[in-house]
């Protein structure tokens, strides 16, 4: 049974009236009939955490919202773009209903005057689902003025992004959406006082919305009988790479990951062996096979000396050659720097151009002391996290798997690159 990913026990949900005979709504109306301090202190109660890739707990994050300002605003970010990151987009696309109702909820509770969903430029069939859905629930009266015969009443938007990584990071979203360059703000304010158009805002996850009309509905002691005690509740799993069954997985948290390996997404392809996993997205360590029974939950991947991060869990087979993979990722933080402070800009540049000598071949003994020299130069030193992202996988490869980095230098190229073929 799935809560999130409901489309896929319920075909048609997409569509309002099908979502509506399926209880769809139900939850926003229950919320409303609540006083806005009773939804926010159930949503506290569940201990749902932001599902954005930090896992701050949401209901803190709503209290920390400046209340004295006439207008307050709550946007949605659906800009994923995390590599290995793919459920907001099923959500988006298929099950639009709920992320629009969490949405209303979320706005409910933090008395906003606005919401806005922002969606990734990329992600056109999710834009034109959501739009659709958004549209049909205006219609119907669940978005406007007095909804369910209540005082409350609110707008929401669907906005498409011009598409940047940088876009996902929360004050850039919200200077795009004010129509200009996505580049992040400084840090404080913070957007719960000074955000959309200068006034109080919060951002949160379209994943994290999702959960909110079942927590509603079935209040937070039900939620709290999935996960742990300091991560309740369900999330979805992205995995991807080298792996039989690919996809989403809607799981508790605390699920081990050999479970999620091998139950869930059926193991490794080709009868090859898994020897690194990224459980958490682009921006988090990898993981060795010794730790592949780690829960995946915010503390325990922090204990195994990695992150939950966004979920996307990406797989890399012993056909993988680590040098590639860390060159590959640091290329795209390379690229989607928005280069506004000298760490990131740099530093993201240098360390894929040693990256890309290794793996050619030409590398030299010197770069594998360069690579962590500049790493500490980014490292702390920038604007937004960006920067800090970009060095976990490649600074945990270096740990674990220096001897890949050795062997392409003394050997003057990737010794994966003759060995391997793939035969399906
Ligand atoms: C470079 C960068 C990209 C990000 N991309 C996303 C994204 O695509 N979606 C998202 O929800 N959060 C993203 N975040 C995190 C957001 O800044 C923000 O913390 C999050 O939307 C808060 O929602 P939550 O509290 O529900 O997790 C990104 C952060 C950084 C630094
Ligand atoms: S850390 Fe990178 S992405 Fe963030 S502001 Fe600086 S240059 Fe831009």
């Amino acid at each position: 049974m799935h809560y999130l990913l409901r489309h896929r026990d319920v075909p048609g949900i997409q569509a309002l009236v099908t979502y509506v005979g399926h209880g769809g709504y139900e939850g926003l109306r229950r919320a409303v009939s609540m006083s806005q301090d009773a939804v926010l202190e159930e949503v506290a109660q569940s201990g749902l955490r932001g599902r954005g890739g930090a896992g701050f707990p949401t209901g803190r994050k709503w209290s920390f919202l400046n209340q004295s300002s006439s207008e307050r605003y709550l946007v949605v970010n659906a800009d994923e773009a995390e590599p290995g990151t793919f459920k907001d987009r099923e959500l988006i696309e298929n099950n639009p209903h709920q992320v629009i109702e969490g949405a209303l909820i979320a706005a409910y509770a933090l008395r906003a005057t606005d919401a806005f969903i922002f969606v990734r430029g990329e992600l056109l069939t999710g834009y034109e689902s959501l739009l659709r859905a958004r549209n049909e629930a205006r219609d119907a009266g669940y978005i406007g003025s007095h909804i369910f015969h209540s005082d409350y009443s609110i707008h929401l938007s669907v906005f498409r992004s011009a598409g940047a990584y940088i876009c996902g990071e929360e004050t850039a979203l919200l200077e795009s959406l004010e129509g200009r360059r996505g580049h992040p703000r400084i840090k404080p304010p913070f957007p719960a006082q000074v955000g959309l158009y200068g006034q109080p805002t919060v951002v949160n996850n379209a994943e994290t919305v999702a959960n909110l009309p079942p927590i509603i509905m079935n209040g937070a002691n039900w939620y709290r009988n999935f996960g742990t005690d300091k991560s309740p509740g369900i999330k979805i799993f992205s995995v991807s790479g080298l792996i039989a069954r690919p996809g989403n997985y809607e799981l508790p948290l605390g699920t081990p990951l050999d479970t999620l390996l091998h139950d869930y997404a059926g193991g490794p392809r080709y009868g090859r062996s898994i020897k690194a996993v990224i459980p958490g997205g682009s921006s988090v360590p990898l993981l060795v096979p010794e730790n592949f029974n780690v829960p995946l939950d915010y503390e325990s991947l922090l204990e195994a000396g990695s992150m939950l991060g966004s979920g996307g869990v990406m797989i890399l087979d012993d056909a993988t050659c680590i040098v590639r993979t860390a060159a590959r990722l640091l290329k795209f933080y390379r690229t989607e720097s928005c280069g506004k402070c000298t760490p990131c800009r740099e530093g993201t540049y240098w360390m894929t151009a040693i990256l890309e000598r290794i793996e050619a071949g030409v590398g030299t003994m010197d770069d594998l002391g360069r690579l962590p020299d500049i790493a500490d130069h980014v490292s702390g030193k920038c604007l937004c996290p960006l920067g800090d992202a970009s060095l976990p996988f490649m600074l945990s490869a270096m740990t674990h798997f220096r001897h890949e980095f050795v062997q392409h230098i003394e050997e003057h190229g990737c010794p994966m690159s003759a060995a391997v073929t793939h035969t399906a």
